[in-house]
């Protein structure tokens, strides 16, 4: 044996006889695997493996306690799962970047998506990373549904052999911040799981956070399988299929560039400023609201997008607000804070017309004041104050004289702002269209107005360019199949996807049947894109078009009231196969929609209550009733 071992000085080679003394031919020869999986992760160029001077692959006529020792063969063995629940993709994009780490580190992860995964599996599990996001008011995406269902009831199996690590995405601008992957990580460790890595909690801009989650949980893994592989042969237990590693030195080569490979050139870390080419109001004089029509050249962008999809802005916060701000916390626009003017980085780098429960929490932690911890303890409470509080307010209703950094280190990093596109390249080549609605109002004796809807409506100019990414949503996609029929729920905003679904079925050729409820306030100010809906009437693309003005007559008609009218259709539409979708807005219309839908359900099949939730739930699994809602 010792003719393998490096030419250690002696003192290193006697160090090595001691600690060796004990060890079993076996044991020594699956040490030296194990020393080869280091060497080679440390110096990853062809290094021959210990007693098989030229061959390039060991696994091709080593023997397999040999086979074991070598990384890649060896790390096969390790079981990982990774499941994801998602709803618009972000889960599922991090569950494969972390499988492609994974398999750059010699594992051979399972990846699934949790509505297709038999729970049963679960007690099976030996390593588990979870993936999942939270939607709805703290609720799981559907996807996830079952799994938490059954984690969380008399069902649920014990998990004693189990490691697991949770990544939970979510927006800290929802008062349940991240609860679906908090209560599944609670959840696991009740059940008697080993906690590899503790859960990170990701807001909005989650790319830089899911990394290190990635590196460390996949590092401790390693570590966890290298030390009781370690453990079980000096114990004597070498049985042909444990495995060696290098943990800290796989861990830590390459992993950032591996898992950034994916990334496009321009993307939400590294968004495109788009010229903005047009820009129209489309709501007419009189209206009380106020919708843009906005249109950005993608030329040099090499920026694609798919029907469905969002475009994320990056916008600064008004001059206006900047200054008021500044005011309230009595600082001055030229203080530093983080490197840079305050005024700069109240504009660009900070949240300010949003407040967050961990801005209130943090400011507190300062200001000290009872009223805000009062508030801060009552759910409902808080709730109400967020809504319709800014930065600005927040300073005056509760003092403190914050320094510059002080009052840095409060504020939530300025999130960018989705919006539905409202445009198919196939119609609008190098194009993306918008449909944004200005977000203004008055409360504390101030008129106040949106971030990115203002920015859009205001401060961008023809000729000016905003920074954009595109934010896939593979939760709100147009059927596979061109013959399916589309129902397209989309009152205000609402109908930007629709717009451009139309456009894509209509340039593709899809011979599935289109149909569209619009609503808005009035017929004469508020119908969106309505010669263009009358063009793709008359061109037989949209077949059937159902428009509910709310405020044109004394009592209230919504779309809810035009789907229950044509109750007997939707039904048919549906029984033939048709997929549902539903955008705009989540508070409101989107339960109204679903309650109208289920009483269609229940009135046309005559069957009960909880018959038709449950037909209208398993359109929700089968993705044919999609929700893009805000
Ligand atoms: C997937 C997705 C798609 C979307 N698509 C579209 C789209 O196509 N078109 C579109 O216009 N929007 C869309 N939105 C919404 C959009 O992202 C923004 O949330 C919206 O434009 C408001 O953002 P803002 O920055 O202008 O306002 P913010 O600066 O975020 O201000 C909003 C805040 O103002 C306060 N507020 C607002 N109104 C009132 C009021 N009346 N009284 C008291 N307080 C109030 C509340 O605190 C609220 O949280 C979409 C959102 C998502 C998630
Ligand atoms: C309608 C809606 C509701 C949401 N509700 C919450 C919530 O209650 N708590 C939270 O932390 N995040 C919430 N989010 C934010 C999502 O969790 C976040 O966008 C996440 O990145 C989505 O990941 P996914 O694509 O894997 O579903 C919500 C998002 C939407 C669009």
């Amino acid at each position: 044996m010792s003719q393998h071992l490096p030419a250690f000085p002696d003192t290193k080679a006697d160090w090595f006889q001691q600690i060796s003394n004990n060890l079993s031919p076996d044991q020594l020869l699956w040490l030296s695997g194990y020393s080869y999986g280091l060497a080679v992760a440390k110096q990853p160029v062809q290094i021959p493996p210990p007693f098989e001077s030229k061959t390039e692959s060991i696994a091709s006529s080593a023997p397999l306690h040999l086979l074991n020792a070598a990384p890649s063969a060896a790390a096969a063995v390790v079981p990982l799962t990774i499941l994801y629940g998602s709803h618009t993709g972000n889960s599922k994009k991090i569950a494969h970047r972390a499988a492609e780490h994974a398999r750059k580190h010699g594992l051979k992860p399972l990846v699934h998506d949790m509505s297709e995964y038999p729970v049963k599996n679960l007690k099976q599990e030996k390593n588990l990373l979870l993936v999942v996001s939270t939607h709805g008011e703290g609720d799981p995406p559907i996807a996830a549904e079952d799994v938490y269902a059954h984690l969380h009831s008399q069902r649920a199996p014990k998990l004693p052999e189990t490691s697991f690590s949770v990544l939970a995405l979510g927006d800290k601008s929802y008062l349940h911040f991240c609860k679906t992957g908090a209560d599944f990580d609670a959840q696991l460790e009740k059940l008697g799981a080993n906690r590899l890595h503790p859960r990170v909690d990701c807001d909005v801009d989650f790319d830089d956070d899911a990394e290190a989650w990635i590196e460390a949980s996949i590092n401790a893994i390693l570590n966890t399988s290298a030390a009781s592989s370690l453990a079980s042969n000096a114990n004597g237990h070498a049985n042909g299929t444990i495995t060696a590693f290098a943990p800290t030195a796989f861990a830590t080569t390459n992993g950032h560039a591996a898992t950034n490979g994916y990334a496009a050139q321009y993307s939400k870390k590294n968004p495109f400023p788009v010229p903005l080419l047009e820009k129209i109001q489309l709501n007419g004089r009189g209206s009380v609201k106020e919708t843009y029509h906005l249109e950005f050249s993608l030329e040099d962008s090499g920026l694609v997008y798919e029907p469905g999809d969002s475009l994320g802005v990056i916008a600064e916060n008004s001059p206006g607000l900047v200054e008021e701000v500044l005011n309230a916390a009595k600082l001055s626009g030229d203080a530093l804070a983080s490197e840079t003017s305050l005024a700069k980085f109240l504009t660009q780098n900070v949240e300010l017309t949003v407040l967050t429960r961990e801005t209130l929490t943090k400011h507190n932690e300062f200001a000290q004041s009872s009223d805000l911890a009062a508030i801060l303890a009552d759910t409902n409470r808080l709730k109400s104050y967020l809504y319709g509080n800014d930065v600005a307010d927040l300073l005056r209703a509760f003092p403190h004289q914050h320094t510059a950094d002080s009052f840095a280190s409060i504020l939530r990093k300025l999130p960018p702002r989705l919006y539905s596109i409202a445009s198919s390249l196939a119609e609008h080549e190098n194009e993306v269209h918008l449909t944004v609605s200005a977000v203004r109002y008055k409360t504390q004796a101030r008129q106040k107005e949106g971030l990115a809807s203002c920015f859009l409506a205001d401060r961008v100019g023809v000729e000016g360019a905003v920074k954009v990414f595109v934010e896939r949503n593979e939760g709100f996609k147009l059927p596979q199949n061109p013959a399916t029929d589309i129902i397209m729920i989309g009152p205000g905003t609402g109908v930007a996807p629709f717009r451009a679904f139309v456009e894509e079925r209509s340039n593709a050729g899809a011979t599935g049947k289109n149909w569209l409820f619009f609503g808005n306030p009035n017929f004469t100010t508020d119908f969106l894109y309505q010669t263009e809906w009358q063009q793709w009437l008359k061109k037989g693309v949209l077949n059937k078009l159902n428009v509910a003005f709310s405020r044109d007559q004394a009592e209230k008609i919504y779309v809810q009231h035009k789907l229950l009218a044509n109750s007997k259709d939707i039904f048919g539409w549906l029984e033939n196969g048709a997929s549902f979708y539903v955008c705009g807005d989540k508070n409101r219309m989107a339960h109204d929609v679903e309650a109208a839908l289920t009483q269609i359900v229940q009135q046309e099949s005559g069957t009960s209550p909880e018959k038709a939730t449950e037909y209208v739930k398993s359109l929700k699994k089968q993705r044919r009733y999609l929700e893009d809602v805000y």
